[in-house]
């Protein structure tokens, strides 16, 4: 049975202060909040002080991005080991910010996942299509290329050491969400193809949806079949919005439970 994952992106925002400050809110008011799963991603300079402010509580940790390589000359490379050292247990990879500012093809996200994997973290793997890939009708055939070149890098039985997000690049950061309809269908569509290979894996796999959720469209996105849960941006650094998007998730689970 797949248990709804809430996970924090807080891409390159923050400092010492409002770290401090955010996770002083949000761990007491999560903390009661036992059904579901919750976690941050912060920034590498970060991990030392969010890994200890986490001590103890039902947040997990997580970090933005690894290298493919796991130690030597390359220079501002953080590799899975140094953040396994510090107690994350997600890596975000694959994010489309990665893909289209930094120019990360699918054969380097394939090798950040399977570092990842090695090192015993847990890889949120992110895919998505482009506005124009979508009004192409293409939305379909790029998840796939993206996905394949993972399973075909990492093994298929790799997708079940991970976590998948599904993250339309026009809904991220735009304030436009994809319809709940809209993630389902590709949600479902991801699940169906990969269970054509492992119905098993499929079923048990968590496939969270990225892109402008925020408290107030969270539990319409977490009430569809196939969406287990958020990756979510610029919302995770608002203490309100993010306890918000956690409550919703909580009670999608304890419906499914019910
Ligand atoms: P957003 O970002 O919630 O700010 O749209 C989501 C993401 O990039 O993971």
């Amino acid at each position: 049975m797949r248990t709804k994952l809430v996970a924090g992106n807080w891409k390159m925002n923050g400092n010492l202060a409002t770290n401090q400050a955010l996770l002083g809110t949000i761990i007491p008011r999560l903390a009661p909040l036992t059904r579901a799963r919750y976690a941050v991603c912060a920034p590498f300079p970060y991990l030392a002080q969010v890994q200890d402010a986490l001590r103890g509580s039902n947040i997990a940790l997580g970090a933005q991005d690894v290298c493919q390589f796991d130690a030597g000359a390359y220079t501002g490379g953080v590799s899975a080991a140094m953040l396994a050292e510090f107690g994350c247990r997600y890596v975000i990879v694959g994010h489309s910010e990665r893909r289209t500012v930094f120019g990360e093809t699918d054969e380097v996200v394939a090798r950040k996942f399977g570092a990842a994997i090695h090192h015993g973290l847990t890889p949120i793997l992110c895919v998505g299509e482009l506005l124009a890939e979508r009004e192409a009708g293409v939305t379909e055939a790029v998840v796939s290329r993206q996905l394949d070149a993972v399973i075909a890098g990492c093994g298929l039985a790799a997708l079940g050491k991970a976590v998948l997000a599904y993250e339309p690049v026009w809904a991220i950061g735009t304030g436009k969400t994809a319809t709940p309809q809209q993630a389902q269908a590709v949600h479902a569509f991801i699940r169906a193809r990969i269970a054509g290979a492992d119905r098993r894996l499929a079923d048990e796999l968590v496939i969270l949806y990225g892109g402008s959720v925020k408290a107030a469209n969270a539990s319409q996105l977490f009430a569809m079949q196939d969406v287990d849960g958020g990756l979510i941006g610029g919302a995770s650094l608002a203490a309100d919005e993010f306890i918000g998007i956690c409550r919703a998730a909580l009670d999608a689970e304890e419906t499914v439970r019910a």
